[in-house]
């Protein structure tokens, strides 16, 4: 059996799948991820089987494919990369189908599926995905709705998901436009990528935010205002800092959302916020490295961050929180609600082929930090409706 056999024809139980793997972490993801191909088992009876459309890449699946922890494996088991996804069921165990009679065979689906740490082979850059739309890491799953595109909807829920809730749960707006969200200031750093541009379209579109700073390059600035930003801090002709101090409304700002990590504004949050309540949220962390794992994990490595927490908490300086994003299929729902009134803006950077040539080019451009919106891999053409 060789990769040029496969594909045999679409919404087949194949014998075996092909995959993006890796078995030991190297930096960059060229070196590390390489085609495999692997047996495909039936899904178990809790699980489905997707046969994969389109997967989205995210930063955090270079920094996995780099993971320092898995040196520690002795095994050189194929790891599997990718969390995003978009494709149809092929495929239901008998208890999966009674639990999520939705998820029928034909029914093209997206949704995220967590493996990030975990090391194991399932993951979303692949023809096909099993997994158990029960559990929380893969929870987040929904039928595709009109008139989305299986692209399209590869490219969002990693992204989407981790600016709901930096806003939502920490930045503490309302879920809907409130007189409290429209007297807020909002600045939203690294606000032209994946998880940036989403976070302009929450906060505007549909939380109704009075003010949206977005920090970005000057290349950007009509994009990011195009997705509903009201101000522009432009790094590259000013620092941050001296953006963020010239537009500081009267009280500070309401919250900061840091999309890009490091340490340039960290140790002033506390100058540029407003004391009575505001707060500075980061995915990301102190490291300045986007090839390491990011979000909450750095909390352990960098004891300064939850002795922030701690005195934001106490109340003696404005709340600081960093983060991973929750599993929530409930903060889908707003997807749904943009789409219908056409209010959602999904910004691609590039489509790539599921080819090694593909998949290293996707690679490289994630890897360059500058896409404007996502990255995502064109696995296989499948169409958007079974009938
Ligand atoms: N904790 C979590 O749960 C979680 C979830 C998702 C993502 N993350 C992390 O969050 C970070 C962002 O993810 P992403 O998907 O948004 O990445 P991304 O799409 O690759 O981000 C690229 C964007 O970053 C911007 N950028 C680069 N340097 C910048 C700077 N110094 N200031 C402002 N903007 C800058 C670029 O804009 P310009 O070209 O204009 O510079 C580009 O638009 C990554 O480190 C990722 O690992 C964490």
């Amino acid at each position: 059996m060789s990769s040029s056999d496969y594909p045999s024809s679409p919404f087949q139980i194949p014998t075996y799948r092909l995959a993006y793997t890796f078995t030991k972490p190297s930096y960059p993801p060229s070196t590390s991820i390489h085609r495999s191909e692997l047996e495909y088992l039936p899904p178990s009876e809790d699980e489905i089987t997707i046969e994969v459309a389109a997967a989205g890449l995210n930063p955090v699946d270079i920094q996995m494919s780099n993971f320092w922890l898995f040196n520690w494996q002795k095994t050189n088991v194929e790891k599997g990369v990718g969390q995003d996804y978009s494709g149809v069921v092929i495929a239901a165990g008998t208890q999966a189908i009674i639990d999520h009679p939705h998820f029928t065979v034909g029914t093209p689906v997206f949704g995220l599926h967590i493996t990030a740490g975990t090391g194991s082979s399932d993951a979303t850059l692949s023809t096909h995905l099993n997994l158990n739309p029960s559990l929380p890491a893969s929870s987040c799953i929904l039928p595709l709705p009109q008139p989305l595109s299986f692209t399209d909807a590869a490219s969002i829920p990693l992204v989407w998901l981790t600016s709901y809730t930096a806003l939502v749960e920490y930045g503490l707006l309302d879920t809907t436009a409130t007189s409290k969200n429209a007297a807020s200031t909002l600045v939203i750093l690294g606000a032209s990528g994946g998880t940036g541009s989403y976070a302009v379209q929450i906060a505007k579109k549909l939380l109704g935010v009075g003010t949206v700073v977005a920090v970005c390059s000057g290349k950007n600035e009509k994009f990011v205002r195009g997705l509903g930003a009201d101000e522009i801090v432009d790094y590259t002709k000013e620092t941050v800092l001296e953006g963020l101090r010239r537009l500081r409304p009267e009280g500070g700002y309401t919250f900061i959302y840091d999309c890009v990590g490091g340490t340039e504004i960290v140790y002033e949050y506390q100058s540029l916020l407003d004391w009575g309540g505001g707060g500075f949220c980061t995915i990301v962390g102190d490291k300045h490295d986007r090839s390491e794992v990011g979000g909450s994990f750095t909390n352990l490595l960098y004891p300064i961050q939850p002795l922030r927490t701690f005195l934001g908490w106490l109340g003696l300086r404005p709340r600081y929180h960093c983060i991973n994003l929750s599993p929530s299929l409930s903060y889908f729902a707003p997807i749904l609600s943009m789409l219908q009134k056409g209010t959602l803006e999904i910004p691609i950077e590039g489509v790539f082929p599921f080819t090694d040539k593909g998949v290293e080019d996707a690679f490289r451009t994630l890897d360059g930090g500058r896409s404007r919106g996502k990255v995502v891999v064109s696995v296989r053409e499948l169409k958007e409706r079974v009938d």
